[in-house]
């Protein structure tokens, strides 16, 4: 039996309103078929499965209508076919002689696929079909999951058991469970996984080989089924480590070949492959600097291997020094991926995307944008997000991530004038890209739930929705993702989705303040640690003192940070006085007696909101008891469980940052509450 965890949002669970479901029933009783989209296709044995459970029928699947209502299915023809683009889907009601003919006209298979899915969605809410009219693309064009799997079966910041793809050293000889992964993908736009950590180890770093390839292409074969290209982590130095060359110098011309060697191997048993993710000169990683050269060169080399077969090359910008001296104060780690990437500005190839974290150090609770986006107006430009909750309470804490990307996508880069939305980049309409999109950090694993908490699901449900479409609202996904999962019910719907959209304020509010960041545990980077970082290597500091406390990323006085930006955001970023209060010491050093634009001193604000935030914390659980009967005990234990680890981890992020700061500061809480 497949649990209810285990289907994640695809539950379709039968429709007990007779009324509903025997409308269901009239209208999709007798699918239509041409004969040239197979009965097996997946979006349409997806179809079937769904209203067999949905609806309790089988339908009856012809190529001419037996009933007077129907389902008529198509592939796009005419100007529908310009119109749709291969993911597009048009879903239409219109009257025929006896009946209602429902249209769904897919721009391609994955067209197809997505609009079954979105119908299915709409079935699922208990919405009528009978009156609709929808035409739907998706805005971006790359929307990706990387898997930070590795071969032996780990996961890098994976906090949901280990990989579906791989077993002892091997790819997983049962797909199964890869194939069902890319139905969830598929369900929500996924169209490009990447199969292994970006940190590429020994055994990956052969999956480009004639010896492994076949195995690869095996997985392949499952995504494909479900419109979703397959990627590859490579590791710069293969052409050493698997090829036999002395060297990976991208300007040699025996490693140019071996590239383009390699590429041509991998076209042929993976014919639609979609191409390679490089993280290159970054934490150890080997690189183009090697050898004298630069990014641009390195990914340039790969792009000229993949062009021939249509592959890009994904070359991601987390690049900056981590062997830092802490004593140093003049490198900052913000400044990094700007400072290496915007002289190369223009001389990458056009099959070449730079991969960018949403903001300029490392998928904190709170960091400003990158200024990277926005600051090249010739280079294919992607977003990368963390689905995995690496630094959000890795999913031992709930912390609904969609508020935090969409903040992110709706910020204005001023790059062209007002109105210049991160977005705009990531679609690539801002500066005309080929190539633009997401690519997100996976979050799941072979956990039965897929993703360790079960709320989490929402993040990877919400990533896929929101980068369809940036324009829908966190509460718009959060409740089309809580009807699928848990049904219908009201009182289920409003619990669940007020605790899901207060709580990465939650998190912040009980974790690092302000935006300054980390105060994390070394290495494995759970629960407070507010000085783990502080002496270390990685650029990851606060510079608390008695006095005050901060980063000063300011032009005069401090690392020059802020001038990355674009003139009116990096005057409100330089400006102490204007500088968000979310983000003030993510810009600035200041006094613990500063007043924020809140009203309250700095110090006074930390005491506040840690209190506040183990309070909330506290209510998230009690907030869930309503939910005992309402939903299937499994799910409801499992949850409980999680809660009640959190508001206790939130207890101890409140009293170790709390009496942190009083005993560096001296300065007591105004309301006299409990600090050691
Ligand atoms: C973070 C994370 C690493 C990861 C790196 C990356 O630093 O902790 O595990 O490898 O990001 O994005 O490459």
């Amino acid at each position: 039996m497949v649990s209810k965890s285990y289907k994640a949002w695809l539950q379709y669970e039968k429709i007990e309103t007779v009324g509903i479901r025997n409308a269901y029933i009239k209208q999709l009783g007798n699918i239509v078929l041409p004969a040239e989209i197979s009965e097996f296709a997946p979006a349409i044995r997806e179809l079937k499965v769904a209203i067999r459970a949905m609806l309790g029928i089988e339908p009856v699947v012809s190529e001419r209508p037996s009933n007077p209502s129907y389902f008529r299915i198509a592939m796009a023809s005419g100007e529908e076919v310009e119109q749709l683009g291969s993911e597009g889907y048009r879903i239409r009601a219109s009257r025929v002689d006896a009946g209602t003919c429902l249209t769904l006209v897919g721009g391609g298979t994955s067209g197809l696929i997505y609009g079954v899915f979105h119908l299915l969605r709409l079935i699922g809410a208990n919405e009528p079909v009978s009156e609709l009219d929808i035409c739907e693309k998706p805005v971006s064009q790359l929307r990706m999951l990387n898997q930070w799997d590795n071969a032996d079966g780990s996961i890098e910041r994976g906090y949901a058991g280990q990989s579906i793809f791989y077993r002892n050293g091997q790819i997983s000889e049962r797909l199964d469970r890869v194939r069902d992964y890319a139905r969830l993908a598929a369900s929500v736009g996924i169209n490009g996984i990447s199969i292994n950590n970006v940190n590429v180890h020994k055994t990956e770093t052969a999956f480009i080989t004639p010896g492994l390839l076949p195995e690869v292409a095996k997985v392949a074969d499952v995504l494909r089924a479900y419109g979703i290209r397959l990627y590859l982590s490579v590791n710069f130095a293969a052409p050493i480590q698997v090829g036999g060359l002395a060297t990976a110098d991208p300007l040699d011309a025996a490693v140019q070949a071996w590239w383009q060697e390699t590429a041509k191997a991998i076209y042929d048993y993976i014919p639609d492959f979609g191409g390679f993710v490089v993280k290159a000169d970054s934490e150890h990683r080997p690189g183009p600097f090697t050898y004298g050269r630069d990014h641009a060169d390195g990914a340039n080399m790969l792009a000229d291997a993949l062009a021939p077969f249509g592959g890009i090359v994904i070359w991601r910008c987390f690049v900056y020094n981590c062997m830092q001296d802490w004593r140093d104060r003049t490198t900052d780690r913000a400044r990094a991926a700007y400072d290496h990437f915007t002289p190369l500005d223009g001389s990458f190839k056009d099959n070449v995307i730079l991969q960018i974290k949403n903001g300029p150090m490392d998928f904190q609770v709170r960091e400003p944008v990158s200024p990277l986006f926005g600051a090249m107006t010739k280079t294919n430009q992607m977003m990368e997000f963390q689905v995995t909750q690496e630094y959000t309470g890795q999913q031992r804490h709930l912390c609904y991530l969609v508020p935090q990307w969409k903040e992110a996508l709706d910020f204005d880069t001023h790059a062209q004038g007002e109105g210049s939305y991160v977005k705009r980049v990531a679609d690539g309409s801002l500066f005309g890209a080929k190539h633009s999109g997401f690519a997100a950090v996976s979050n799941i694993g072979d956990d039965d739930n897929w993703t360790g908490h079960t709320l989490a699901q929402a993040n990877l449900y919400g990533y896929g929705r929101l980068i369809w479409n940036p324009e829908l609202s966190a509460q718009q996904i959060a409740d089309e993702w809580i009807r699928q999962t848990f049904g219908n019910d009201d009182q289920v719907i409003n619990v669940i989705s007020r605790m899901l959209m207060g709580s990465w304020q939650t998190y912040e509010n009980y974790t690092a303040p302000l935006g300054v960041g980390w105060m994390v545990a070394p290495n494995h980077h759970y629960g407070p640690d507010v000085d783990g970082y502080e002496y270390s290597r990685w650029g990851t500091y606060h510079f608390a003192d008695r006095d005050g406390i901060g980063v000063d990323r300011t032009t005069n006085t401090g690392t020059g940070y802020s001038a990355q930006y674009h003139a009116i955001n990096a005057e409100v970023y330089g400006d102490a006085v204007k500088c968000p209060d979310e983000l003030l010491l993510f810009f600035h050093h200041v006094p613990y007696t500063h007043r924020l634009q809140s009203g309250k001193t700095v110090i006074q604000h930390i005491y506040d909101t840690h209190f506040e935030g183990a309070e909330q914390a506290d209510d998230l659980q009690k907030q869930w008891f309503a939910l005992e009967g309402l939903i299937d005990s499994a799910r409801y234990g499992h949850v409980r469980e999680r809660l009640r680890e959190q508001a206790q981890h939130a207890k101890q992020w409140r009293d170790i940052i709390n009496t942190y700061f009083y005993r560096k500061s001296g300065i007591p809480d105004a309301q006299g509450r409990t600090i050691y």
